[in-house]
Parts: C-alpha cells; sequence; structure tokens
C-alpha cells in the first residue's frame, strides 16, 4: 500500500456545501458496504472506510504486501509509521471531506487498501493522488478495479473532487493495464523517481477527470 501522504494540518476552513456532498457521498459508501460485491468461488468482497482501529490490521497489511511487491512505495521494515501515527492519519481521513481511505475485507480478512488525499488549500483542493493494494493470493479477482470504482464513485458523488491522480512505475504494465480500464490516461513521466538497491525506475503521471 501506498505510504500515506503527509498532511500538516487536520484545521481546515470547509464549506458547509462540502460537508453535505461529504456525508451524502460517505453513506453511498455504506450502502455499498452492506451490499458487497460478488467474487468468484462465492466469496464477497466488503469495502468500508477505516476506522482508527483498523490501524494495526493496516500497518501488518502494510508489511505483507512490501514483501510481496516491488511496486509500492516502501520495502520490507520500511513502512515507517507507528501505530499512533497510523491511528490519526486514519482519523483524519474521516473528518477531511477530501480524504478517502477504504479497505477491502473477504470474511473479515483484509485483503486491500486504498487511500486518496486532496490537496488542503483551495487550489489544489479540486484534486489528490490515490494508492491501492491488493495482497498477492487476492490478485487478478477484480478487487483492485472494485476499489477503484469505489474511489469514483464517491469522487462522483461527493462533487468536490474534479480530477483524480496516480503514480506508476513505467515498468508496471499490470497495473497500468488497470488503471487505464477504468479510465485514466498517462499525463507525463518522472525519471530515476524511484531507486530500489541502486537500481532506478521511472514512474508516469496517470489522471483522470472527474
Ligand atoms: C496492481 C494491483 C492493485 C491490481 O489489483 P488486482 O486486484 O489484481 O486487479 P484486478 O483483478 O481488478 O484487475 C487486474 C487487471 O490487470 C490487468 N492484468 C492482469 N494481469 C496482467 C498482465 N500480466 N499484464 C498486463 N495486465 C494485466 C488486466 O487489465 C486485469 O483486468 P481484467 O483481467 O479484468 O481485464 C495489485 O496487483 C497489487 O496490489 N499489486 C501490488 C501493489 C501495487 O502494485 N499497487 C499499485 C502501485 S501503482
Amino acid at each position: 500500500m501506498p505510504a500515506p501522504p503527509q498532511k500538516v494540518s487536520t484545521e481546515v476552513s470547509v464549506g458547509l456545501g462540502d460537508c453535505i456532498h461529504d456525508i451524502l457521498s460517505r453513506l453511498r459508501i455504506e450502502e455499498m458496504q452492506t451490499r458487497g460485491h460478488r467474487l468468484d468461488k462465492g466469496d464477497v468482497l466488503i469495502i468500508r472506510e477505516a476506522v482508527p482501529d483498523d490501524a494495526p490490521r493496516v500497518m501488518a497489511f502494510a508489511e505483507a504486501t512490501s514483501r510481496e511487491s516491488d511496486f509500492i512505495s516502501f520495502g520490507p521494515g520500511e513502512f515507517g509509521y507507528t501505530e499512533t501515527h497510523e491511528r490519526a492519519f486514519i482519523r483524519e481521513c474521516e473528518l477531511s471531506p477530501g480524504s478517502l481511505f477504504i479497505l477491502g475485507e473477504i470474511d473479515d480478512a483484509l485483503v486491500s487498501v486504498l487511500t486518496f488525499s486532496a490537496g488542503e488549500r483551495p487550489r489544489h483542493r479540486h484534486a489528490g493522488e490515490f494508492g491501492v493494494s491488493v495482497r498477492r493470493p487476492a490478485w487478478g479477482r477484480g478487487i483492485g478495479g472494485l476499489m477503484i470504482d469505489t474511489l469514483i464513485g464517491w469522487a462522483q458523488n461527493g462533487g468536490n473532487i474534479t480530477k483524480i491522480n496516480l503514480r506508476v512505475r513505467t515498468d508496471h504494465e499490470r497495473a497500468i493495464a488497470l488503471y487505464r480500464k477504468k479510465g485514466f490516461a498517462i499525463e507525463g513521466a518522472i525519471t530515476r523517481a524511484v531507486r530500489i538497491k541502486g537500481e532506478y525506475f521511472d514512474q508516469y503521471w496517470m489522471g483522470r477527470d472527474i
């Protein structure tokens, strides 16, 4: 999963309209949660918003995924956040109309995490970046796609977010194919964006209008 973006303050001035849109779009996520998403083998994926008590599970998930893929922004032991920090970050996401932190679960097992954060200042509040991860044994079952659909639905129903961005390694064909399928297009590239054991990797910026 992605490293949580740094947030400087929770004290952001937000209009009443923003709050109402946010409450409505979060209610929509709750509605999806009760329905669930039917996968193969009879499994049902429940997508719900994270709460602070999820912090230990999210940290365990981060450590596990860091051992399953080199395509995320940290390696084993590099997540770098304490439980206190993770709890505070989840709480900030709950309170901020420009942030979303959702979990995908099958039979209560955490299989996917997606985080999105918009900018905090008025000129950047309409746009944000997300990251998504799925536990390796659950790849290829449509879970990443359903998490992204939930993010897009939240943004479309909230009315405040009009642009979603992401960064992805240029050699991550699987993820790029998934993002394209969900309406994202490559908008630019950054060279030497990632360095792993002395080897550099480039990244694309991809984006989708809402
Ligand atoms: C990238 C990731 C989120 C995808 O999640 P997922 O649940 O496997 O995704 P889905 O099953 O919804 O969709 C997979 C899509 O990838 C594409 N795909 C699968 N295998 C592929 C391959 N070998 N080459 C190219 N594309 C491939 C297809 O478009 C497929 O969709 P489709 O089969 O329905 O047409 C997941 O692999 C993951 O968490 N990887 C590790 C962390 C990570 O890389 N995160 C993203 C960082 S940018």
